[in-house]
Protein backbone atom coordinates (compact mmCIF):
# COMPACT_ATOMS: atom_id res chain seq x y z
CA UNK A 1 0.00 0.00 0.00
CA UNK A 2 2.03 3.42 -1.01
CA UNK A 3 -1.09 4.94 0.75
CA UNK A 4 -0.74 6.25 4.23
CA UNK A 5 -3.51 4.41 6.43
CA UNK A 6 -5.34 5.70 9.39
CA UNK A 7 -7.20 3.48 11.69
CA UNK A 8 -10.08 5.54 13.19
CA UNK A 9 -11.98 3.90 16.04
CA UNK A 10 -16.02 4.16 16.73
CA UNK A 11 -15.92 5.67 12.70
CA UNK A 12 -19.46 4.54 12.27
CA UNK A 13 -21.04 7.78 13.08
CA UNK A 14 -20.02 11.21 15.29
CA UNK A 15 -16.92 12.92 15.74
CA UNK A 16 -15.07 9.37 14.13
CA UNK A 17 -17.20 9.75 11.41
CA UNK A 18 -16.03 12.95 10.39
CA UNK A 19 -12.29 11.76 11.38
CA UNK A 20 -12.74 9.11 9.10
CA UNK A 21 -14.19 11.32 6.16
CA UNK A 22 -11.50 14.19 6.62
CA UNK A 23 -8.79 11.42 6.29
CA UNK A 24 -10.15 9.84 3.33
CA UNK A 25 -10.90 13.61 1.19
CA UNK A 26 -7.15 14.18 2.30
CA UNK A 27 -5.89 10.14 0.68
CA UNK A 28 -5.33 8.17 3.46
CA UNK A 29 -6.94 4.57 2.83
CA UNK A 30 -9.06 4.08 6.09
CA UNK A 31 -10.07 1.61 8.26
CA UNK A 32 -12.78 2.46 10.33
CA UNK A 33 -13.76 0.17 13.12
CA UNK A 34 -17.10 0.68 15.49
CA UNK A 35 -19.81 -2.00 17.27
CA UNK A 36 -22.51 -1.57 14.64
CA UNK A 37 -22.93 -3.83 12.07
CA UNK A 38 -21.94 -3.40 8.34
CA UNK A 39 -25.17 -3.52 6.86
CA UNK A 40 -26.62 -1.06 9.72
CA UNK A 41 -23.96 1.50 8.93
CA UNK A 42 -23.43 1.03 4.96
CA UNK A 43 -25.21 4.68 4.07
CA UNK A 44 -22.11 6.25 6.14
CA UNK A 45 -19.37 3.78 4.80
CA UNK A 46 -20.41 4.28 1.10
CA UNK A 47 -19.98 8.03 1.81
CA UNK A 48 -16.43 7.94 2.87
CA UNK A 49 -15.49 5.14 0.25
CA UNK A 50 -16.94 8.17 -2.64
CA UNK A 51 -13.56 10.50 -1.92
CA UNK A 52 -12.27 7.43 -3.81
CA UNK A 53 -9.54 5.71 -1.54
CA UNK A 54 -9.70 2.48 0.05
CA UNK A 55 -11.54 2.04 2.55
CA UNK A 56 -12.20 -1.05 5.33
CA UNK A 57 -14.86 -1.69 7.87
CA UNK A 58 -14.41 -3.65 10.59
CA UNK A 59 -17.23 -4.18 13.10
CA UNK A 60 -15.80 -5.12 16.56
CA UNK A 61 -15.74 -4.17 20.10
CA UNK A 62 -12.72 -2.88 21.35
CA UNK A 63 -13.25 -3.68 24.89
CA UNK A 64 -12.64 -7.48 23.65
CA UNK A 65 -9.43 -8.23 23.16
CA UNK A 66 -10.23 -11.00 20.36
CA UNK A 67 -11.69 -8.09 18.51
CA UNK A 68 -9.07 -5.84 18.80
CA UNK A 69 -6.61 -8.82 17.29
CA UNK A 70 -9.32 -9.25 14.47
CA UNK A 71 -9.04 -5.69 13.72
CA UNK A 72 -5.51 -5.00 13.66
CA UNK A 73 -5.10 -7.88 12.06
CA UNK A 74 -7.74 -7.16 8.66
CA UNK A 75 -5.83 -3.79 8.56
CA UNK A 76 -2.61 -5.50 8.08
CA UNK A 77 -3.89 -8.05 5.59
CA UNK A 78 -5.79 -5.77 3.64
CA UNK A 79 -3.85 -2.42 3.81
CA UNK A 80 -0.13 -3.75 5.39
CA UNK A 81 0.89 -0.75 7.53
CA UNK A 82 -0.57 1.55 10.01
CA UNK A 83 0.67 5.22 9.66
CA UNK A 84 -2.63 6.92 12.58
CA UNK A 85 -4.42 5.53 15.16
CA UNK A 86 -6.80 7.47 16.17
CA UNK A 87 -8.54 6.09 19.46
CA UNK A 88 -12.35 7.79 19.40
CA UNK A 89 -14.42 5.10 20.26
CA UNK A 90 -16.00 5.65 23.75
CA UNK A 91 -19.24 5.45 25.77
CA UNK A 92 -20.99 7.20 28.45
CA UNK A 93 -22.12 5.47 31.25
CA UNK A 94 -25.93 3.49 29.96
CA UNK A 95 -26.83 5.86 32.89
CA UNK A 96 -26.48 8.99 34.53
CA UNK A 97 -25.82 8.18 38.65
CA UNK A 98 -23.94 10.28 41.15
CA UNK A 99 -20.77 8.88 42.33
CA UNK A 100 -22.76 8.34 45.58
CA UNK A 101 -25.45 6.11 43.93
CA UNK A 102 -23.48 4.31 41.00
CA UNK A 103 -22.68 0.75 40.62
CA UNK A 104 -19.30 -1.71 39.65
CA UNK A 105 -21.19 -2.28 36.62
CA UNK A 106 -21.37 1.19 35.33
CA UNK A 107 -17.79 1.57 35.83
CA UNK A 108 -16.72 -1.50 34.46
CA UNK A 109 -19.08 -0.86 31.04
CA UNK A 110 -17.04 2.66 30.69
CA UNK A 111 -13.80 2.09 31.57
CA UNK A 112 -13.23 -1.18 29.61
CA UNK A 113 -14.16 0.47 26.59
CA UNK A 114 -12.79 3.88 26.92
CA UNK A 115 -9.50 2.78 28.83
CA UNK A 116 -8.68 -0.96 28.79
CA UNK A 117 -9.85 -0.94 25.21
CA UNK A 118 -7.93 1.84 24.02
CA UNK A 119 -4.59 1.04 26.12
CA UNK A 120 -4.70 -2.13 24.50
CA UNK A 121 -5.80 -1.27 21.04
CA UNK A 122 -3.06 1.62 21.24
CA UNK A 123 -0.31 -1.00 22.68
CA UNK A 124 -1.17 -3.78 19.84
CA UNK A 125 -0.92 -0.76 17.24
CA UNK A 126 2.36 0.76 18.82
CA UNK A 127 4.29 -2.42 18.43
CA UNK A 128 3.61 -2.78 14.79
CA UNK A 129 4.11 1.48 14.13
CA UNK A 130 7.17 0.19 15.91
CA UNK A 131 8.31 -2.62 13.53
CA UNK A 132 7.09 0.42 10.46
CA UNK A 133 9.30 2.80 11.64
CA UNK A 134 12.41 0.96 12.63
CA UNK A 135 12.40 -0.76 9.11
CA UNK A 136 11.63 2.57 6.78
CA UNK A 137 12.57 5.98 8.02
CA UNK A 138 10.96 7.90 6.00
CA UNK A 139 7.23 7.41 7.60
CA UNK A 140 6.11 8.81 10.75
CA UNK A 141 3.76 6.64 12.46
CA UNK A 142 1.53 9.21 14.92
CA UNK A 143 -1.34 8.15 17.62
CA UNK A 144 -3.98 10.53 18.22
CA UNK A 145 -5.98 10.21 21.56
CA UNK A 146 -9.61 11.79 21.63
CA UNK A 147 -10.58 12.52 25.22
CA UNK A 148 -12.47 15.34 26.47
CA UNK A 149 -12.95 18.27 28.93
CA UNK A 150 -13.93 15.69 31.62
CA UNK A 151 -10.38 14.67 31.93
CA UNK A 152 -10.53 17.81 33.85
CA UNK A 153 -13.85 18.92 34.60
CA UNK A 154 -15.89 17.29 37.33
CA UNK A 155 -19.32 15.92 36.31
CA UNK A 156 -20.76 14.17 39.55
CA UNK A 157 -23.55 12.46 37.75
CA UNK A 158 -21.10 10.91 35.55
CA UNK A 159 -18.32 10.17 37.31
CA UNK A 160 -17.13 7.39 35.52
CA UNK A 161 -16.69 8.69 32.27
CA UNK A 162 -14.50 11.63 33.84
CA UNK A 163 -12.34 9.08 35.08
CA UNK A 164 -11.58 7.24 32.35
CA UNK A 165 -11.14 10.63 30.01
CA UNK A 166 -8.52 11.16 32.65
CA UNK A 167 -7.11 7.97 32.32
CA UNK A 168 -7.11 8.93 28.48
CA UNK A 169 -4.54 11.96 29.17
CA UNK A 170 -1.98 9.61 31.14
CA UNK A 171 -2.24 7.16 28.00
CA UNK A 172 -1.43 10.06 26.08
CA UNK A 173 1.89 10.93 28.14
CA UNK A 174 3.04 7.57 28.88
CA UNK A 175 2.71 6.51 25.06
CA UNK A 176 4.43 9.44 24.16
CA UNK A 177 7.17 8.82 26.37
CA UNK A 178 7.22 5.14 25.18
CA UNK A 179 7.42 5.93 21.65
CA UNK A 180 9.45 9.03 21.38
CA UNK A 181 12.74 7.30 20.32
CA UNK A 182 10.95 5.30 17.73
CA UNK A 183 9.77 9.04 15.39
CA UNK A 184 5.77 8.12 16.99
CA UNK A 185 3.96 10.94 17.76
CA UNK A 186 1.49 10.79 20.08
CA UNK A 187 -1.52 13.90 21.12
CA UNK A 188 -4.56 13.82 22.37
CA UNK A 189 -7.74 16.24 21.32
CA UNK A 190 -9.98 17.77 24.12
CA UNK A 191 -13.38 18.20 22.35
CA UNK A 192 -15.84 20.44 24.14
CA UNK A 193 -19.43 19.98 23.56
CA UNK A 194 -19.96 18.42 20.23
CA UNK A 195 -23.10 17.71 18.05
CA UNK A 196 -23.64 14.20 17.95
CA UNK A 197 -25.82 10.91 19.29
CA UNK A 198 -24.05 11.01 22.20
CA UNK A 199 -24.99 14.64 22.95
CA UNK A 200 -28.23 14.15 21.57
CA UNK A 201 -29.67 13.22 24.77
CA UNK A 202 -28.71 16.88 26.45
CA UNK A 203 -29.62 19.12 23.69
CA UNK A 204 -31.66 21.31 25.85
CA UNK A 205 -29.43 21.67 28.44
CA UNK A 206 -26.30 22.11 26.30
CA UNK A 207 -28.39 24.95 24.79
CA UNK A 208 -29.49 26.91 28.12
CA UNK A 209 -25.68 26.90 28.96
CA UNK A 210 -23.90 27.69 25.64
CA UNK A 211 -26.60 30.42 24.97
CA UNK A 212 -27.63 31.80 28.14
CA UNK A 213 -25.45 30.88 30.90
CA UNK A 214 -22.17 32.06 28.77
CA UNK A 215 -20.72 28.60 29.56
CA UNK A 216 -18.83 29.23 26.74
CA UNK A 217 -16.32 32.06 24.88
CA UNK A 218 -17.33 31.21 21.73
CA UNK A 219 -20.78 30.46 22.16
CA UNK A 220 -21.85 27.74 19.64
CA UNK A 221 -21.94 24.37 19.45
CA UNK A 222 -18.94 22.30 18.21
CA UNK A 223 -19.48 20.04 15.18
CA UNK A 224 -17.56 16.46 14.41
CA UNK A 225 -16.02 18.70 11.27
CA UNK A 226 -14.09 20.58 14.39
CA UNK A 227 -12.74 17.84 15.57
CA UNK A 228 -11.41 16.18 12.41
CA UNK A 229 -10.04 19.38 11.20
CA UNK A 230 -7.83 19.19 14.17
CA UNK A 231 -6.73 15.52 13.39
CA UNK A 232 -5.94 17.23 9.64
CA UNK A 233 -3.82 19.63 11.45
CA UNK A 234 -1.57 17.32 13.57
CA UNK A 235 -0.96 14.60 10.41
CA UNK A 236 -0.21 17.42 8.61
CA UNK A 237 2.93 16.94 10.58
CA UNK A 238 3.22 20.54 11.06
CA UNK A 239 3.73 19.77 14.57
CA UNK A 240 6.67 17.34 14.35
CA UNK A 241 8.51 18.89 17.05
CA UNK A 242 5.91 18.48 19.86
CA UNK A 243 4.67 15.17 21.20
CA UNK A 244 2.29 14.18 24.50
CA UNK A 245 0.59 17.90 23.44
CA UNK A 246 -2.99 18.63 23.93
CA UNK A 247 -5.02 20.34 21.53
CA UNK A 248 -8.59 22.31 23.29
CA UNK A 249 -11.12 21.86 20.70
CA UNK A 250 -13.61 23.19 23.23
CA UNK A 251 -14.74 26.84 22.39
CA UNK A 252 -12.52 28.49 24.94
CA UNK A 253 -14.33 26.01 27.79
CA UNK A 254 -10.59 25.41 29.26
CA UNK A 255 -10.35 29.09 29.60
CA UNK A 256 -10.10 30.02 33.21
CA UNK A 257 -12.73 33.90 33.85
CA UNK A 258 -13.61 36.11 36.43
P1 LIG B 1 -21.13 8.60 19.46
O1 LIG B 1 -21.81 7.87 20.56
O2 LIG B 1 -21.95 9.43 18.53
O3 LIG B 1 -20.28 7.57 18.55
C1 LIG B 1 -19.46 6.63 19.18
C2 LIG B 1 -18.87 5.70 18.17
O4 LIG B 1 -18.01 4.82 18.92
C3 LIG B 1 -19.86 4.83 17.44
O5 LIG B 1 -19.42 4.65 16.11
C4 LIG B 1 -19.80 3.50 18.21
O6 LIG B 1 -20.09 2.36 17.42
C5 LIG B 1 -18.35 3.47 18.62
N1 LIG B 1 -18.12 2.65 19.80
C6 LIG B 1 -18.70 2.76 21.01
N2 LIG B 1 -18.24 1.80 21.81
C7 LIG B 1 -17.36 1.07 21.09
C8 LIG B 1 -16.61 -0.07 21.37
N3 LIG B 1 -16.66 -0.68 22.56
N4 LIG B 1 -15.82 -0.58 20.38
C9 LIG B 1 -15.77 0.00 19.17
N5 LIG B 1 -16.48 1.09 18.85
C10 LIG B 1 -17.27 1.61 19.80
O7 LIG B 1 -19.99 9.46 20.17
P2 LIG B 1 -19.26 10.82 19.75
O8 LIG B 1 -19.98 11.94 20.37
O9 LIG B 1 -18.97 10.83 18.31
O10 LIG B 1 -17.91 10.65 20.59
C11 LIG B 1 -16.71 10.13 20.05
C12 LIG B 1 -15.62 10.29 21.10
O11 LIG B 1 -15.49 11.66 21.46
C13 LIG B 1 -15.90 9.54 22.39
O12 LIG B 1 -14.69 9.02 22.90
C14 LIG B 1 -16.42 10.63 23.32
O13 LIG B 1 -16.19 10.33 24.66
C15 LIG B 1 -15.59 11.81 22.84
N6 LIG B 1 -16.17 13.09 23.17
C16 LIG B 1 -17.41 13.46 22.71
C17 LIG B 1 -17.93 14.70 23.03
C18 LIG B 1 -19.26 15.17 22.56
O14 LIG B 1 -19.70 16.25 23.01
N7 LIG B 1 -19.95 14.47 21.66
C19 LIG B 1 -17.18 15.63 23.88
C20 LIG B 1 -15.90 15.16 24.30
C21 LIG B 1 -15.43 13.94 23.96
Amino acid sequence: MDKKVALVTGAARGIGYGIAGQLAKEGYAVAMMALSSEERVKENIDKIRAYGNPVLYISGNIAESECRKTAVESVMSEFGRIDVLVNNAGVAPKVRMDILETTEESMDFVLDVNLKGTFFLTQSVANIMVELSKKDDTVNPMIINISSISAYTSSVARGEYCISKAGISMITTLFADRLSEYGINVYEIRPGIIATDMTSVVTEKYNKMIFEENLLPIKKWGYPEDIANAVSVLCSGKLAYSTGQILNIDGGFHLRRL
